[in-house]
């Protein structure tokens, strides 16, 4: 009698040289099929993380508390941000019941997004805020630097690339992309290039505020997806819908105070009116003057209306002083000093700033005006020597750096390690 060949339980194939089947308890399964369940499976697992992205909303407290954790100060950026985030989930709810044809109690309201321009000296988080927030959000977020853009066609990153950067992130799920929060680093460096010769294009200013626009205000843009899951008609490109993606932009602007001041101080008056300036200088903090920035100041750095109109948000960070520097060398999560005492302990060495040392080190910061940026060389600066040093010497048990180390005035100061006794041979 011939033996009748074991067939895979879910597609009928029956089992031979090139097709195995993998026995379970009650019948078995081919690798075709097998494939095909991991297929099904993934799927599920796509559909399971865009309901995660709805999933829990983080209050704006919540937000701002997460942010808190890392950045030191900038209270008012940070509720604007977290606010904005909030808002940014409760559309994506709303337009997600609307879709399943649960938003009839809003009726047909479309909530608009409000993008957001961060305004503050170099050196303040304005970078870091942007790359915390994608840490601690929920929805696929890129930070894009707007100084290496081009207008498409020429040599440097297309706008488009933007997008296929926030396609990257969102593991090639055009859903989730579409709900994606971008930040534009460096907006005030796009400026249109007022010396033009006639003539000649503005490839990197005017030219990239235009394709900006586009994306901006939400339209769609086919974006190339090369070597990754293709759409339905199987070509090289997909098409997103930016209309939901939340930008948020931010710039130094270098003297922007100065064309605010002179707008709301005029220069004969002592008292300006709109700004507090009863403080003790007779001059309005910087923040407050950002925070009244108007659209015309910022036309003063090459930015066309059309795209300041577009950022509706305006949010002003503050100059750090002594004290935030202080506290940005120490409490922060990855604080600096504490980056650096993990360093030494690796080579079993205690490093320890007295407070006067970090006092100096925040004044030699205040000096530099490059805000928390310079603090790192400024430690790396005087470190530099032990660090060569202390790794080959293996006695030192303490690295103590006060305040007239950092002034170079004296030698940092080591504590050896006490010797071990030699052990005495015991006598018998
Ligand atoms: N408020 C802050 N709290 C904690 N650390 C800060 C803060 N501001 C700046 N830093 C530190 O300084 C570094 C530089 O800050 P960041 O890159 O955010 O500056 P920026 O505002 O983007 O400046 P630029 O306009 O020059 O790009 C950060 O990596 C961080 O270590
Ligand atoms: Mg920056």
């Amino acid at each position: 009698m011939q033996k009748q060949n074991k067939k895979c339980s879910f597609c009928g194939i029956e089992a031979s040289i090139d097709v195995p089947l993998i026995a379970g308890n009650d019948g078995q399964i081919c690798e075709a099929c097998v494939v095909l369940a991991n297929q099904v499976v993934s799927s599920w697992g796509k559909k399971k993380e865009l309901a995660e992205m709805q999933g829990p909303l983080p209050k704006p407290v919540e937000i701002k508390a997460l942010l808190d954790e890392y950045i030191i100060g900038q209270n008012l950026a940070k509720e604007i941000l977290s606010v904005a985030v909030y808002n940014h989930y409760k559309r994506l709810k709303h337009e997600s019941s609307q879709i399943g044809g649960l938003g009839s109690a809003s009726g047909n309201v479309e909530i608009g997004k409000s993008n957001i321009l961060l305004i503050g000296p170099s050196g303040t988080g304005k970078t870091l805020l942007a790359s915390t927030l994608a840490k601690i959000v929920g929805v696929p977020f890129v930070v894009a630097d707007a100084t290496t853009l081009t207008q498409a066609g020429y040599v440097g990153d297309d706008v488009e690339n933007i997008l296929v950067r926030l396609l990257d992130v969102a593991d090639g799920h055009i859903g989730k992309a579409e709900w994606g929060i971008v930040y534009l680093d460096e907006v005030d460096k796009i400026a249109r290039s007022p010396e033009q010769a006639f003539g000649t294009r503005d490839v990197s200013g005017e030219g990239v505020q235009q394709a900006l626009l586009r994306l901006v205000e939400g339209s769609q843009v086919k974006v190339p997806c090369k070597g990754r899951r293709k759409d339905a008609n199987n070509t090289d490109s997909v098409m997103i819908d930016t209309r939901n993606i939340l930008f948020i932009a931010g710039g130094a602007f270098p003297g922007l105070e100065k064309h605010v001041e002179k707008r709301l101080v005029p220069a004969n008056t002592a008292i300006g009116f709109h700004l507090d300036i009863s403080r003790s200088n007779l001059k309005p903090p910087l923040e407050e003057l950002l925070n009244a920035t108007e659209p015309d100041d910022l036309k003063r750095f090459g930015l066309i209306p059309e795209f300041i109109g577009r950022f509706p948000i305006l949010a002003p960070l503050e100059p750090l002083d002594i004290d935030a520097l202080i506290q940005i060398l120490t409490e922060p999560k990855n604080a600096l000093v504490k980056q650096y005492q993990h360093l030494f302990a690796y080579d079993g060495v205690n490093l320890e700033f007295t407070s006067e040392a970090l006092v100096e080190i925040a004044e030699k910061a205040i000096i530099r005006n490059t805000g928390a940026r310079g603090l790192r060389s400024i430690i790396e600066n005087i470190l530099r020597k032990p660090m060569f040093e202390l790794p080959t010497r293996g006695n030192v048990e303490a690295c103590i750096i006060d305040a007239s180390a950092v002034k170079g005035e004296t030698t940092i100061k080591l504590i050896e390690r006490e010797e071990p006794e030699p052990v005495q041979q015991k006598a018998h």
